[in-house]
């Protein structure tokens, strides 16, 4: 049996096409269903819907063999136990830091910054040297600085819409992000063949792309 961890929405969506490309073709569509396991066209093989944030631990621990995860959430995680095989190209957006539009980051006392990517946005700032405090949310991070709940935010921006709805405007760029296939490292040696399989099909899919 052979696993693959996917998250609703965006991911699912874009990786349709190139699991088809690998003949992975999925009974149900995980929008209508309520179901968290999905058969596919392969008695073998499955595809497992999780939330997004969650995909790299299902992956580590071996509860799933592959998955597509963004590479802000295998970021955040720290990518133990699994390798990042494939950049496939597709949810790309860009991780960055952003403030109200015109607001100068006050310059006595530490910057709060209010992100779910509390690891990212640790290392980011202790890299350059700058002392903050950390504040974890769960979503509506652009809400933070307009609440006064923090000076500033670490969040994908794609089109920067999102930021401009809310009077925020992007600052920093912290890294290009897109979903990369991984692998459990168990899993890519117990059930090499199989998995190299899919892997290939899957990376001439996104060259062909
Ligand atoms: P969770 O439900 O676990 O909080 P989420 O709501 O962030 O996760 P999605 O919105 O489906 O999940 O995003 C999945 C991935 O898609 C993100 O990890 C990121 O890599 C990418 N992504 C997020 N927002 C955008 C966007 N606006 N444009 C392109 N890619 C995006
Ligand atoms: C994501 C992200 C930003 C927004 C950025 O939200 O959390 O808020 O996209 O995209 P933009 O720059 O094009 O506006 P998403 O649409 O996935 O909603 P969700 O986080 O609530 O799932």
């Amino acid at each position: 049996m052979i696993t693959i961890a996917l998250s609703k929405g965006r991911i699912f969506k874009e990786t349709l096409p190139l699991l088809a490309a690998a003949d992975i073709v999925s009974a149900e569509d995980p929008e209508s269903s309520r179901k968290l396991i999905l058969d596919t066209n392969h008695e073998d093989i499955k595809l497992l819907i999780i939330r997004a944030t969650d995909v790299p631990t299902y992956v580590q621990f071996g509860a799933a063999d592959l998955g597509v995860a963004g590479k802000d959430v295998l970021m955040e995680h720290g990518g133990e136990g699994l390798y990042e095989l494939v950049d496939l190209n597709i949810a790309k957006c860009r991780l960055m830091t952003a403030g109200l539009v015109g607001q100068a980051a006050p310059v006595n006392g530490r910057l709060r910054i209010a992100t779910k990517f509390v690891n990212v946005a640790k290392q980011y700032f202790e890299s350059r040297g700058e002392q903050v405090e950390v504040i974890k949310l769960y979503g509506s991070m652009e809400l933070g600085p307009i609440v006064g709940l923090a000076d500033l935010i670490v969040d994908v921006v794609d089109t920067g819409n999102t930021l401009k709805a809310n009077g925020l405007e992007p600052r920093d760029h912290i890294a290009d992000i897109s979903s990369r296939l991984v692998v459990n490292r168990a899993s890519m040696k117990m059930k090499h063949q199989q998995i190299s399989n899919i892997i290939d099909n899957i990376r001439a899919a996104v060259a062909n792309a």
